[in-house]
């Protein structure tokens, strides 16, 4: 298991140095616009940027996905993004705990409670693991370790089928994920990590009894693509590079499973990088927005910095809200839209010049 912290140390530089996004940085957001309110009637203090999820309230729909950071720099780049979690009262992820089912004594890196005992935290598993005899052991021992409020079971076949090292097995994990649920008081999120979740995988997952589903969509970070720059296989490498910009875009994901399932709890993750794009996720019908690389980032930076990061962000929220004349995140839904409206307008009237 060396190896694997080799490997989670080598991701982090990686991530922190080189272009490690979807070529095109395409998540669907570009798509959709929203229509201005010049006069909106609101001040700042009027905004409601409140959001639950899972029963809990949070004071912003943002939440910090779940990053290893490795064993070297992980306890601190955990405490910042803690830190910074708790400070805007908002959810936090954890990176694949597994490291630490296995070596009992790296098990503090994840243990964020510690610095923010109310931070509502989110634990973190691979579908590898629940390929194991004793999975369901493995899920609650990870809820454990970190006083979890809900458990995340990340599922990236695109990584491991390119990754050298990587599964090559997916049978199975649908039935396991049921007993899972079934087993686990904990509520249990399923997560992408950069594919897309489809509508045709979302049905599947319905009937496994999840709590919620993080559609992980195309357009930011690409772990196919990080899979290659690691590698100093060529080959490897040339499939990275076909394979980096696969997926459904975040944006495309998301209405589809939301389409499906209008109660569920939904995340919305994947080349999200400012408080716009939030916005306009909310929205589209996510409960939550979940940011991961531009905080990985800044918590290598500082704690400073990984707070600035996330002031800007919900700062831009707020911007869009006002500007769009929201007083809360569900108003946002009604300013939406596709093209200007004003657009065909234009086209009908230069067309037949009655403005003259
Ligand atoms: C991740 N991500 C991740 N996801 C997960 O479920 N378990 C993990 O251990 C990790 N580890 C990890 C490390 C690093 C360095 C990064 C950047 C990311 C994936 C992360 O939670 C998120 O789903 C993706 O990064 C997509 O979001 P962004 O980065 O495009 O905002």
């Amino acid at each position: 298991d060396l190896l694997g912290q080799v490997r989670k140390d080598q991701h982090i530089e990686i991530c922190r140095d080189q272009d490690v996004e979807a070529s095109d940085r395409f998540t669907g957001f570009q798509r959709v616009q929203f229509i201005p309110e010049a006069l909106p009637e609101l001040s700042f203090d009027d905004l409601n940027t409140e959001q639950s999820f899972l029963g809990t309230c949070f004071d912003y729909p943002i939440l910090i996905t779940g990053m290893t950071g490795g064993v070297d720099k992980g306890t601190e780049i955990n405490r910042r993004l803690a830190l910074a979690a708790e400070a805007y009262n908002i959810p936090m992820g954890v990176g694949s705990q597994r490291v630490a089912l296995d070596n009992p004594e790296y098990a503090p890196i994840f243990d964020v409670k510690k610095y923010a005992p109310n931070l509502f935290v989110i634990g973190n598993l691979g579908f590898a693991q629940l390929k194991q005899d004793n999975y369901l052991d493995l899920c609650r021992r990870a809820v454990d370790m970190v006083s979890a409020d809900a458990l995340a079971i990340h599922v990236n076949v695109l990584q491991e089928a390119i990754q050298m090292e990587g599964d090559r097995d997916f049978t199975d994990i649908l039935k396991r994920l049921e007993t899972v649920c079934q087993s686990l008081s904990t509520p249990i999120v399923i997560k992408e990590v950069g594919s897309g979740i489809s509508s045709n995988t979302a049905q599947k997952l319905l009937e496994t009894g999840i709590a919620a589903i993080d559609v992980g969509g195309r357009g930011g970070t690409s772990w196919g693509y990080i899979e290659g720059l690691r590698s100093s296989s060529s080959e490897t490498m040339e499939l990275a590079e076909t394979f980096r910009n696969w997926g459904i875009p975040t944006a495309y994901s998301l209405v589809g499973v939301r389409a499906l399932a209008p109660q569920l709890p939904l995340i919305a993750t994947g080349g999200v990088r400012n408080g716009l794009t939030v916005a306009k996720a909310i929205a589209l019908g996510a409960d939550l927005v979940g940011i991961g690389l531009p905080l990985l980032r800044a918590a290598l930076q500082g704690e400073q910095e990984t707070r600035d990061t996330l002031a800007t962000i919900v700062r831009g929220l707020k911007v869009a809200m006002i500007a769009t004349g929201s007083r809360s995140l569900r108003d946002l839904e009604q300013h939406i839209c596709l093209s200007h409206p004003m657009e065909k307008n234009f086209d009908d009237i230069v067309q037949s010049k009655s403005f003259y």
